[in-house]
């Protein structure tokens, strides 16, 4: 098989990690986070690219586009998780495997986030251990990724 290419995309609110509720999201940067995954990437022989964004509207255009440009999807959508039929329509449509991760386990905190509109339709989903969870959702979707 050819490098696999994996889009990792992270919704709102992520551009603040390491800022932001530092007791619940950890003190890593998203940049931090990416280039961990850069890495892992290039050492299993895959291609990773990043985006974030905080409007529901550039993520569903990045998904939109990814079918030319992907073969996964790993995405931590943030509090659109809970909330955004539109971007899980766009995931549908996309129609590639994705796996949903969550620094924060999502099941632990209040009840609002124990809902996700994304986990139903995801290949699965990894939570709760801050920016390990991000490396253990790639390690995950790669060897899904190889089937
Ligand atoms: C989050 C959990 C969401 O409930 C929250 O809205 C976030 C971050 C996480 O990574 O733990 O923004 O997706």
């Amino acid at each position: 098989m050819n490098a696999a290419r994996v889009l990792v995309l992270h919704g709102p609110n992520l551009n603040l990690l390491g800022q932001r509720e530092p007791g619940l999201y950890g003190r890593h940067s998203l940049a931090e986070i990416d280039a961990a995954l850069q890495t892992q990437g290039s050492q299993a022989g895959a291609q990773v690219q990043c985006f974030q964004s905080n409007h529901e509207g550039a993520l569903i255009d990045r998904i939109q586009r990814a079918p030319d440009q992907a073969d996964g999807i790993l995405i931590n959508p943030g509090g659109f998780t809970h909330t955004s039929v539109a971007l899980r329509d766009a995931l549908l449509a996309a129609a590639l495997p994705v796996v949903e991760v969550h620094l924060s386990n999502v099941f632990a905190r209040e009840e609002f986030r124990r809902r996700s509109l994304i986990s139903d339709i995801a290949a699965g989903v990894v939570c709760g251990f801050g920016p390990q969870s991000y490396r253990l959702a790639l390690e995950a979707l790669l060897a899904h990724l190889r089937g």
